[in-house]
């Protein structure tokens, strides 16, 4: 949440900073802000709402500064309004802060730095910081926790270091000063900062599409380390002082992909990108020579044995549409390699955590590898694990993520990657699909394993696997226009019902999640049998229903449930397979899908859904890829 963007160089900095919140705007998008220093002058310029005031408040200001810092906000203290809005400053207005994330002691420091005549100007946590490095350059601290104090380098490094022991919380800071115009600091503590290191110019940014642009050379911080910036280089050190050694890596992410490349939102480009997705996660994780008769596992997932021997259990850490995929997996991972799984939210588990199990494989799912809650879930489990006497209590951690170079890669010790490519929407689509194909190779590997399925039998599963681009191409082909046109009935609907059963209750989840987050439509998701104990009392004619009816084990069961709804004048929109005459039937609306092996038809029944809801927020023209109150990574608890 909240965007930090960071420039010190030979260019105009307020640019660049401006090109860099435009990338990270979907990181939040409640207000907006830039503070430049230049010329012995700290020039601010901060707007409420979308960048695009900020912009239209920079244009014609000419603002020649090669060093600044930018912000767009997801509000967490203070309301979206622009005495809110990042960068804050001291009394003075000599140094500008921004931050990303939650100073969680800030009214005691607020209250501190009153009684000592500094005055505040927003209602936000972060004014403390500026205040703090203020009176730290003026006062600096009598026993600083440091044996190795900075300041011989600079004054403005020891000021923020010795203000950042003093923070509670988790945070992301970038840091100028008009005193010290040759420096820009960055810190990070449980949130995402990364340094991209050009010719005589560096950049910062909680997250890496800003700095893409201009150079592949990036460094990412680890907690409890701050960085100052000039124009000859990056020292980094601990919080204590001490300087640190370390080297950029280079990124193989293409600024291409963070542009919507002819599409109309990110998330429609997203919804097209899947079959390439699905096809690149077969080429990394299926071997290619595979057969029958190879007497080896057909996938390869560079895992060791001693985290997937002898499980007895697995337990899976995630929020949101990670939880969503993370149920699909434990279905597969049940049904298929026969290992009890449960599914926790993980900020109900963090608080809450089930008694240890023996032997349990421990997953986090998080497509950004940074939401808080599964961060802080996992570190909190493997503490614990840790902590226990008894050896069938150590930790096995496994994280799944589209971002390996996330925090999450740095707290596990395995991950799985899921190859989808960056994704800006706020809509989880594609890292969903994603998602679930990493779970279909776990399971398919502990199957083969564990010896759960026949040869037959994983080999049929695994043509089925291969098949799904082209179903999935196929599925985008014939429904776009389609749904598009459906989408004109609904409007005015102001409620939704998606119902499923077995593997495809999850994805009614998951469908009435998309419709939420981006139409504002009520909308709910149950097992389709469940109806009748209570939620089938909200159905009448203006509560259309989406079921999901695949062949399978279920697949009468559903139809019937549908039928119970229709009884009820809701009008039935229904995901069917392809050419069948009882959901042609059965239902008003038809979103047909290629009739795939049960347990692979997540993958295409998720199509028509995403479209679905795309395509009625476009209708009652909303901002599709920033929808209202949301950020894409959730980096706050
Ligand atoms: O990055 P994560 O997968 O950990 O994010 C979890 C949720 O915040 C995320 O899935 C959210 O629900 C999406 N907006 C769903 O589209």
């Amino acid at each position: 949440m909240c965007g930090i963007v960071g420039y010190i160089g030979t260019r105009a900095a307020s640019k660049i900073l401006v090109e860099g919140l435009k990338t990270l705007e979907y990181r939040g998008y409640d207000s907006a802000g830039v503070a430049t220093v230049g010329e012995g002058i700290l020039q601010r310029t901060r707007a409420k709402g979308k960048l695009i005031n900020l912009q239209t408040k920079l244009e014609g200001l000419e603002d020649p500064a090669h060093l600044g810092i930018g912000h767009t906000r997801w509000a967490t203290h203070g309301k979206p309004e622009e005495h809110n809005a990042h960068p804050h400053t001291d009394t003075k207005e000599r140094i500008a802060v921004v931050q990303n994330g939650i100073i969680e002691n800030y009214r005691e420091l607020r209250e501190e730095l009153k009684a000592k005549g500094h005055q505040f100007r927003s209602d936000t946590d972060t004014e403390v910081i500026p205040h703090l490095i203020a009176e730290y350059l003026q006062n600096p601290a009598e026993n600083p926790d440091s044996d190795t104090v900075l300041t011989e380098q600079s004054s403005f490094l020891e000021a923020a270091r010795q203000a950042v022991n003093r923070l509670k919380g988790a945070f992301a800071l970038a840091m100028v000063s008009v005193d010290f115009p040759d420096e820009l600091l960055v810190v990070r503590q449980q949130a995402p900062l990364a340094i991209g290191f050009g010719q005589g110019e560096f950049f910062c940014a909680s997250d890496t599409p800003a700095i893409m642009p201009y150079t592949q050379a990036v460094l990412t911080l680890e907690n409890g380390e701050l960085a100052r910036l000039t124009r000859m280089g990056v020292e980094v050190y601990d919080f204590t002082g001490h300087r640190l050694k370390k080297k950029p890596q280079t990124l193989n992410w293409n600024p291409i992909m963070v542009e919507k490349q002819g599409f109309k939102h990110f998330m429609l480009k997203e919804i097209y990108e899947q079959p390439g997705v699905v096809r690149t996660c077969l080429e990394t994780y299926l071997d290619t020579s595979w057969d029958q008769q190879s007497g080896r596992s057909p996938i390869n997932l560079n895992l060791p044995n001693a985290l997937l021997d002898d499980l007895e259990h697995i337990q899976i850490l995630a929020c949101g549409t990670s939880w969503h995929a993370s149920l699909v997996g434990k279905y597969l991972l049940e049904q298929v390699a026969n290992v009890p799984t449960v599914v926790q939210y993980a900020s109900e588990f963090r608080y809450a955590p089930a008694p240890l199990m023996a032997n349990t494989l421990t997953i986090g799912v998080t497509q950004s590898g940074e939401t808080a809650d599964t961060l802080a879930a996992l570190e909190m489990e493997q503490t614990r694990r840790s902590a226990s006497c008894d050896e069938r209590h150590a930790p096995r951690m496994l994280g799944i993520t589209n971002r390996v170079d996330s925090s999450l890669s740095r707290l596990v010790p395995h991950v799985m990657g899921t190859m989808a490519g960056i994704e800006i929407g706020v809509a989880a689509t594609k890292t969903f699909v994603a998602q679930l194909m990493a779970f279909y190779f776990l399971s398919l590997e502990l199957a083969y394993r564990r010896q759960t399925i026949s040869s037959a039998r994983l080999a049929e599963l695994i043509e089925g696997l291969r098949q799904l681009p082209a179903q999935l191409e196929l599925v985008l082909e014939s429904q776009e226009r389609y749904v598009e046109e459906l989408s004109h009935d609904f409007a005015d609907t102001t409620d939704f019902i998606f119902i499923g059963r077995g593997i495809n209750y999850p994805i009614a989840l998951e469908g009435a999640l998309k419709l939420k987050e981006i139409s504002y439509i009520h909308a709910e998701g149950y097992p389709a049998g469940e109806m009748k104990h209570g939620p089938i009392a909200l159905l009448d004619e203006k509560v259309p229903v989406v079921a999901i009816a695949t062949p399978g084990t279920v697949y009468e069961k559903v139809l019937s449930n549908a039928q119970e709804a229709k009884a009820r004048d809701a009008r039935l929109i229904g995901v069917v397979p392809m050419n069948d005459a009882d959901a042609e039937d059965t239902f008003d609306a038809l979103l047909p899908v290629p009739i795939v092996d049960e347990l692979l038809s997540p993958v295409l029944t998720v199509v028509p859904l995403q479209l679905l809801s795309y395509h009625i927020a476009a209708r009652r023209g909303l901002d599709v890829d920033q929808p209202r109150n949301l950020a894409k990574s959730v980096t706050v608890e």
